[in-house]
């Protein structure tokens, strides 16, 4: 996020500046928009998937790649004691300025305090960006666990966006794995530099957990191959 454009987004549509939204395509798709108004959303415009999560949250809790603060600012509402981090400035800014009172501009590498809950939310598997990775950011994930902790996270499956219109499948075989794509975003006019963005279907997440040594359970499927784990 080196040129933050998520967080100037943020920063606009907080001040009141919002007149257009962010635009997001793939290496596999073409341009979609990010409404603003959705990285703003209160619980009840949340997908139930992610209100499933907050209602399972208890304990301390981290809120990863908080973006505005929507999440945690329902947490410290319902008396959660919830710190929330992102790597984004302007992310920071704007979750600090909605009230989240326990907020850290901070990589969730560099993250050293440890929970009982940690959330991950709206593909919360995409901070790991590669394949490669996973293994790493779970084992720094653990590590943050306090004894008996969860961690809370969703992800999809996307290989139905590799389905051509007779249903049949162009997979690139020789790509490290089908939910790593790449990733592009532009704000008004500017792009971001190009990063990966990491989808991980359940049996993949699942093996990851096994690997070390993490228990990894399904809580709920969501709407279109989307899905809410566990991980303790
Ligand atoms: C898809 S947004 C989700 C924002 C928010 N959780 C929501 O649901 O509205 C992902 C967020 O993760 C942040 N992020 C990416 N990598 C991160 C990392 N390694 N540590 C902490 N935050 C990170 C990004 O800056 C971004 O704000």
């Amino acid at each position: 996020m080196e040129r933050d454009l998520l967080g100037k987004a943020l920063l606009d549509y907080y001040n009141g500046n919002y007149t257009e939204n962010i635009m997001t395509s793939t290496n596999i798709s073409d341009e979609d928009e990010l409404p603003l108004p959705y990285l703003f959303r209160s619980f009840k415009n949340m997908p139930k998937l992610e209100q499933k999560a907050l209602q399972l949250c208890h304990g301390k809790t981290l809120d990863v790649g908080c973006g505005s603060g929507s999440h945690s600012l329902y947490l410290q509402e319902k008396g959660i004691d919830v710190k929330a981090i992102d790597i984004s400035k302007g992310a920071i800014e704007v979750a600090k300025k909605r009230g989240v009172k326990q907020v850290e501009r901070l990589n969730i590498l560099d993250e050293t305090e440890q929970f009982d809950t940690i959330l991950l939310l709206m593909n919360g598997t995409g901070i790991f960006q590669e394949i490669e990775q996973v293994g790493k950011y779970l084992t720094c994930l653990k590590s943050l666990l306090k004894k008996g902790g969860q961690i809370l996270i969703d992800s999809s499956d996307i290989q139905y966006m590799y389905q051509d219109d007779d249903g049949g499948l162009w997979i690139d075989t020789n790509a490290a794995y089908y939910g790593e794509l790449d990733y592009y975003l532009s704000y008004k006019g500017e792009d971001e530099i190009p990063m990966k963005w990491l989808y991980l279907d359940f049996d993949t997440l699942h093996l990851a957990c096994t690997s070390v040594g993490l228990k990894c359970k399904k809580i709920m499927d969501g709407k279109h191959f989307d899905y809410l784990a566990k991980l303790y």
